[in-house]
């Protein structure tokens, strides 16, 4: 059998995505106290960015189901030294089972996988944020129910989350509302990719926010990203308001993968608010985290 690498959503079947989001919720209702099912497991994790919840939630997550984690970082290895990733990837498969990493380009996760002969997965990239939505799906699950059939706002930058939102859309049947300015809209390619989900794209906010089930937004300038302050004064009518989140159903929950930029993309009312779920959605990072180690390891758990 292939080794199972998480690169992207948009390359898993709806099937194994189904049975990752399924057993994040087994998982997290389980606690899985005791039960080590990746016992003497290695994960190595590699970031050429900053994390807090990626790191942490791997870290937690490889340890509770019994094994554990090594990080690099390119700057602490020879990966900033010329080393290439081929012969990265190569070495570190000696010395692991799996490999988690997060990096500037995605050519760089798709080339670790490539050349590493145990599972790799994408802790951010670029282009996309998979696990991120691992977890965005878990928490939709908890909080309304099934996403099938379901609208969901996105508001602001068409970066690496909303890709991967799309991809979700893809595989899962619900409504993508993706409100970004003209300059910072989704690009074609990935729309023309994903021509079978129900995406739709404006730059008003409003439209998108109508009737909502889950208004999401994430910072406007993502790590790596240039001319900060251009982007910032182009998105600045992309913030989700109170007003905004009063347009989306009664019972609609606002996301956001954090960090959050407070008074940019969300204000304090919507993120501090009653129908503010980020901090479940950050705890579901672990749960999900857990999920897509087994499932990459092929370890089904026997419980
Ligand atoms: N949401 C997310 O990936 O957060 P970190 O950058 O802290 O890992
Ligand atoms: N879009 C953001 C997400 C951070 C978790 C970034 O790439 O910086």
């Amino acid at each position: 059998m292939p080794k199972r690498d998480f690169i992207d959503i948009c390359r898993i079947t709806r099937k194994d995505l189904l049975t990752i989001i399924d057993l994040a919720h087994f998982i997290k209702k389980r606690k899985m106290d005791g039960i080590h099912p990746l016992h003497n497991k290695t994960l190595i994790s590699v970031f050429e960015k900053p994390s807090t919840r990626t790191r942490i939630s791997f870290e937690v997550a490889i340890q509770q189901l019994g094994g554990h984690n090594v990080i690099i970082t390119n700057k602490d290895s020879q990966i900033d030294k010329g080393e290439t990733i081929e012969d990265t990837a190569k070495v570190l498969s000696r010395f692991s089972s799996i490999l988690m990493a997060r990096v500037y380009k995605h050519a760089t996760v798709e080339t670790l996988a490539k050349n590493a002969s145990v599972p790799v997965i994408n802790g951010l990239s670029d282009h996309s944020h998979p696990c991120q939505i691992i977890a965005d799906l878990l928490t939709f699950e908890e909080k309304i129910g099934s996403i099938e059939g379901a609208k969901i706002a996105w508001i602001g930058d068409g970066n690496n989350v909303c890709r991967s939102w799309i991809h979700a859309a893809e595989k899962l049947n619900f409504t993508l509302a993706i409100a970004s300015p003209k300059e910072f809209s989704i690009d074609k390619k990935t729309l023309f990719d994903a021509k079978d989900a129900k995406i739709e794209t404006t730059q008003d906010p409003i439209d998108a926010a109508v009737d909502a089930d889950c208004v999401v937004t994430d910072a406007w300038v993502s790590m790596g990203d240039a001319d900060a302050t251009y982007k910032r004064s182009i998105l600045k009518n992309y913030c989700v308001d109170t007003a905004l989140m009063k347009l989306a159903k009664s019972q609609a929950i606002f996301m956001h993968c954090l960090p959050a930029h407070r008074g940019r993309e969300v204000c304090d009312k919507v993120i501090d608010g009653k129908q503010s779920v980020v901090f479940d959605e950050a705890e579901n990072r672990v749960h999900a985290q857990k999920a897509i180690l087994l499932w990459c390891l092929n370890t089904p758990p026997t419980f």
